[in-house]
C-alpha cells in the first residue's frame, strides 16, 4: 500500500458547461475513489481545475465575438459551481490562468530545455494570410490521409483516431477564414518523443522503469493498454511543444526566439495538476513535493478515453525528461457515455447539462450520481436514457434503499420509541442473505464486514459499478431480513426475536450510512441525521466501523436514540421524465447541420468478459416437446424441453410472440445451468436463447435441422 495518494481528474476546458458524459467519464469515478480513500483514513489530495488555454478557448471566443479571457472567466465559475453542486469533492479546483501555473509551466519548459529534451527546428507550417496567423491543431481542417474523413483536424482525426500534424492533411483549409493556407517557415521546440519510445513501451507493458517495478500492468484497463500500444506501434515522432499563438503560457522571455510563442496546451494543462497541488499546499500549510516526487505516492489520473495518449505517453515523457517527478501508477480511463442512442453533442445540444439537472432536480443530486455510476462506461461505451433513469430511481433507490431505511426507522419508533433495543444474542431468526437459513447476530455482523471489504476491493480496482452493486446487496439483504421475519406479525408473540431483527436491521442501516458515502454523499449525510449518528468526518470513518465489525461489535449501541425518518428518495413520475426528453435537442441552433439520417440503433456493447466467464455457461441444444399458456400471465409460455439426457420445464417470455402450437417441435438452444427460478408458482429450469431485433421481435436460435439434443454449444 502506498503512503499517500495524489488523484487528478482531467482539467475540463473552460469553454462550456459540464454534461453527464464528463461526469460519468472522469469526475464521478475520481470522486468515489477519493471519498473511499478518505473514509479509509488514507492521505489523499484530489486536484482539478479549468483548462483555460488552447484552441478550444480561442475558437469559442471568436465564435461569440468576445475575448478568451471573458470566456474562461465565465465558464470557470460555471464549472466550479457545478462540481460543488453535484458533490465532486476536490481539495482544490484551480485554473491554468493563475500566475502560479504560468510560472510552474515555464519552469518546466526551462528545465526540459536545459536537459536537452527538445529539438529546436524551423519547419514550414501553414499560415492563414487573411487572418495573419499560423494554423496548428484545431485551427486547420482537411481530409484525413488515413481514412479520408474530410473533417480531420490538424492534430487528430476524430473519425479514425490517427494522430496528425497539419502538413499531413489533404486539401487543408483554415478554420479562421476558410482560406487555403500557405506555408511559411517558423521555429519550434519539439519534444524528442522518439527517444522516449523504448522506456515508455517497457513501462506501459511491464510496469518497470529505470529498473524499478512501479506498477502491475494487469491492474491497468485493457483498453488503456491497447491504445497505448497502438500509438507505440505506430512509432513516436518528435512533437512540437510550442505554438505561434497569442493566448496561452508564454515561452520564457529570456529564451532566444521566444517572441510570439506560447506553450502547447497539452504541455501546460497536465502541469496544471502540479500547480493546483502547489496552490493547495500553500492554502493549507502543507508541502506539495512528496505528493509528486516521492516513490511512496500513488499518482492516479482519471480521464476519458480521448485523453489516454496525453496521460499515458506524452505527460509521462515530460515528467521523466524533467527528472524529479514520479510517474502515474494507474490511468483508469473510461470510455464514452451515449445519450438516448446518440453520441453526446454540445453543438446539437444533445446532452444533459449537469447544472440544468441540478436546477430541475433540487435535492436529487444523488439520483443522477447513482444513475451515472450504474451506467459508468468502465470497459466499453454505455448509454444513458431518461426512462432508465426513472426506472432505476423508482426500483432501486426508492423500492430498495429508501424503503428499507424507512421501514426500519418507522418500526423502531413504533415498537421501541426510537431507542435501539438491547438484545439477547441467542435468539433465532431468519437471515436475509439466504432463504430459509437461520441467522446468528454475530454472523450477520461478519457478513456486513465482508461486504464492506468487498466494496473496498472493487473500488480499489476501479470497478465502481460492481462496488455499488455490492452496497445495494446490503440493502436488499436488509429488506429480506424484514420480509422473512415479518416483525409486524411476530412482534406480539416473539418480542425478543423482533428486537434482534430490528437491532440488526439498524446495524445494516448504520453500515449503509457509511457505505453509500463515496457514491451518494448527500444521502449519506441525510441518513446519518435520521440515525442521529453525527455527520461523517470522512477521515477514517469506514476504517473505524470495519474495526468494530471485525471484533464482532455492533455499530449502533443499545439505548441509542434515533432521529426522525424522512424519505431518502421519492418516485419520479412519467411527466417529469417526458419533460426532460422533450428538452433534448430542443434549443438546437438554427445553423446546426440537418438531422442525421435515422440510423438503426444498436444496443451498446456490454463489458468485456474473460473466457472463463463464458465457459461457466452450460449451453445445450434441445427440442421443445410441449407448450402451454400460463394462467394469469400474458408473457409466459410453459415449455417442456428435451435435453437428451433429461426433460426440463422452462418458462419462457415469448407468449406475446408465439402460440403454443407454433413452438412445439422447435429445435432450440438452452442455457442449461442457469439457477432454477420459481415464477408464478412453477420452477423454471433454464432459459431458451432468443434473438431480438431493435423493434423487439423475436426469433429462435436453432441448430441445423435434425441436430441431436443435449450437446454443447460453444
Ligand atoms: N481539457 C482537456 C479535455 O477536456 C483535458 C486536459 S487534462 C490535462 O480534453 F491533463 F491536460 F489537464
Ligand atoms: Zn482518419
Amino acid at each position: 500500500m502506498k503512503k499517500r495518494y495524489l488523484v487528478t481528474a482531467a482539467l475540463p476546458y473552460a469553454n462550456g458547461p459540464l454534461h453527464i458524459g464528463h461526469l460519468a467519464g472522469a469526475y464521478l469515478p475520481a470522486d468515489i475513489y477519493v471519498r473511499y480513500l478518505r473514509l479509509m483514513g488514507r492521505d489523499v489530495v484530489f486536484v482539478c481545475g479549468s483548462d483555460e488555454h488552447g484552441a478550444a478557448i480561442t475558437v469559442k471566443a471568436r465564435k461569440e465575438g468576445t475575448t478568451p479571457q471573458a470566456i474562461v472567466d465565465q465558464y470557470h465559475t460555471v464549472l466550479k459551481d457545478t462540481f460543488e453542486k453535484i458533490g465532486i469533492g476536490f481539495d482544490i479546483y484551480h485554473r491554468t490562468s493563475a500566475p502560479i501555473h504560468h510560472q510552474t509551466s515555464q519552469d518546466f519548459f526551462r528545465k526540459l530545455l536545459d536537459k536537452g529534451a527538445f529539438l529546436e527546428e524551423t519547419t514550414e507550417q501553414y499560415f492563414d494570410e487573411i487572418a495573419g496567423q499560423f494554423l496548428a491543431d484545431r485551427y486547420i481542417v482537411g481530409t484525413c490521409p488515413v481514412c479520408a474523413n474530410p473533417e480531420a483536424y490538424g492534430d487528430q482525426c476524430e473519425k479514425c483516431g490517427s494522430a496528425l500534424s497539419p502538413t499531413d492533411l489533404i486539401n487543408p483549409k483554415s478554420m479562421l477564414s476558410g482560406s487555403v493556407p500557405v506555408k511559411r517557415p517558423t521555429k519550434h521546440w519539439f519534444l524528442r518523443l522518439d527517444q522516449h519510445e523504448a522506456w515508455l513501451r517497457e513501462w506501459i507493458n511491464t510496469g518497470v522503469a529505470d529498473g524499478k517495478k512501479l506498477h502491475n500492468p494487469a491492474d491497468w484497463k485493457n483498453h488503456v493498454l491497447g491504445q497505448c500500444n497502438s500509438w507505440l506501434d505506430q512509432g513516436l515522432q518528435p512533437r512540437a511543444m510550442t505554438r505561434d499563438l497569442d493566448w496561452g503560457v508564454d515561452v520564457p522571455q529570456e529564451i532566444p526566439g521566444s517572441e510570439g510563442k506560447k506553450l502547447y496546451v497539452w504541455l501546460d494543462a497536465p502541469i496544471g495538476y502540479i500547480s493546483a497541488t502547489k496552490q493547495w499546499a500553500l492554502d493549507n500549510g502543507k508541502d506539495w513535493e512528496p505528493y509528486w516526487k516521492s516513490d511512496d505516492t500513488a499518482l492516479v489520473h482519471f480521464i476519458g478515453k480521448d485523453n489516454i495518449v496525453f496521460h499515458c505517453l506524452i505527460f509521462p515523457a515530460i515528467l521523466k525528461a524533467h527528472g524529479d517527478f514520479i510517474l502515474p501508477c494507474n490511468v483508469p480511463a473510461n470510455q464514452f457515455l451515449n445519450l438516448e442512442g446518440r453520441k453526446l453533442s454540445t453543438s446539437k445540444n444533445w446532452a444533459v447539462w449537469v447544472h440544468e439537472y441540478c436546477a430541475d432536480f433540487p435535492g436529487q443530486e444523488d439520483v443522477l450520481r447513482y444513475n451515472m455510476i450504474k451506467k459508468m462506461p468502465e470497459q466499453s461505451d454505455s448509454e444513458f436514457t431518461w426512462k432508465g433513469f426513472q426506472e432505476t430511481n423508482n426500483n432501486e433507490l426508492v423500492n430498495n434503499l429508501a424503503n428499507f431505511v424507512n421501514r426500519v426507522l418507522v418500526l423502531s419508533h413504533k415498537y421501541y420509541a426510537g431507542i435501539v433495543p438491547a438484545i439477547d444474542h441467542d435468539q433465532d431468526f431468519k437471515s436475509g442473505w439466504e432463504t430459509d437459513k437461520t441467522g446468528s447476530y454475530d454472523q450477520e455482523l461478519s457478513l456486513l464486514y465482508g461486504k464492506l471489504r468487498e466494496m473496498g476491493t472493487e473500488i480499489e480496482r476501479f470497478n465502481f459499478r460492481e462496488a455499488l452493486r455490492v452496497v445495494m446487496e446490503i440493502s436488499s439483504a436488509g429488506n429480506a431480513l424484514l420480509q422473512f421475519n415479518e416483525p409486524w406479525k411476530t412482534v406480539k408473540d416473539e418480542p425478543e426475536m423482533v428486537k434482534v431483527v430490528l437491532n440488526l436491521a439498524l446495524q445494516y442501516v448504520a453500515v449503509l450510512s457509511v457505505a453509500i458515502r463515496p457514491f451518494l454523499p448527500f444521502s449519506a449525510d441525510r441518513l446519518r441525521k435520521m440515525l442521529n449518528l453525527g455527520l461523517l468526518r470522512d477521515k477514517g470513518d469506514l476504517l473505524a466501523i470495519l474495526n468494530e465489525l471485525v471484533e464482532g461489535n455492533p455499530i449502533m449501541l443499545p439505548n441509542h436514540a434515533l432521529g426522525q425518518s424522512e424519505h431518502l428518495f421519492s418516485r419520479i413520475s412519467d411527466e417529469v421524465i417526458e419533460a426532460q426528453i422533450a428538452k433534448l435537442g430542443a434549443s438546437e441552433p438554427a445553423s446546426a447541420p440537418a438531422a442525421e439520417p435515422t440510423e438503426i440503433q444498436y444496443a451498446p456493447m456490454k463489458e468485456t468478459i474473460q473466457f472463463d466467464d463464458f465457459a461457466k455457461m452450460d449451453i445445450r441444444t434441445g427440442k421443445i416437446l410441449t407448450a402451454e399458456k400460463m394462467e394469469k400471465s400474458k408473457k409466459l409460455l410453459k415449455l417442456s424441453v428435451d435435453l437428451g439426457f433429461e426433460t426440463r420445464t422452462i418458462l419462457s417470455g415469448i407468449a406475446e410472440h408465439f402460440s403454443p402450437e407454433e413452438v412445439v417441435g422447435k429445435q432450440v438452444v438452452v442455457l442449461a445451468n442457469l439457477a432454477p427460478r420459481p415464477m408464478m408458482g412453477v420452477e423454471s429450469q433454464g432459459m431458451i436463447l432468443m434473438a431480438e431485433n431493435e423493434q423487439g421481435a423475436l426469433s429462435f436460435v436453432s441448430p441445423a435441422d435434425g441436430w441431436p439434443s443435449g450437446f454443447g454449444v460453444r
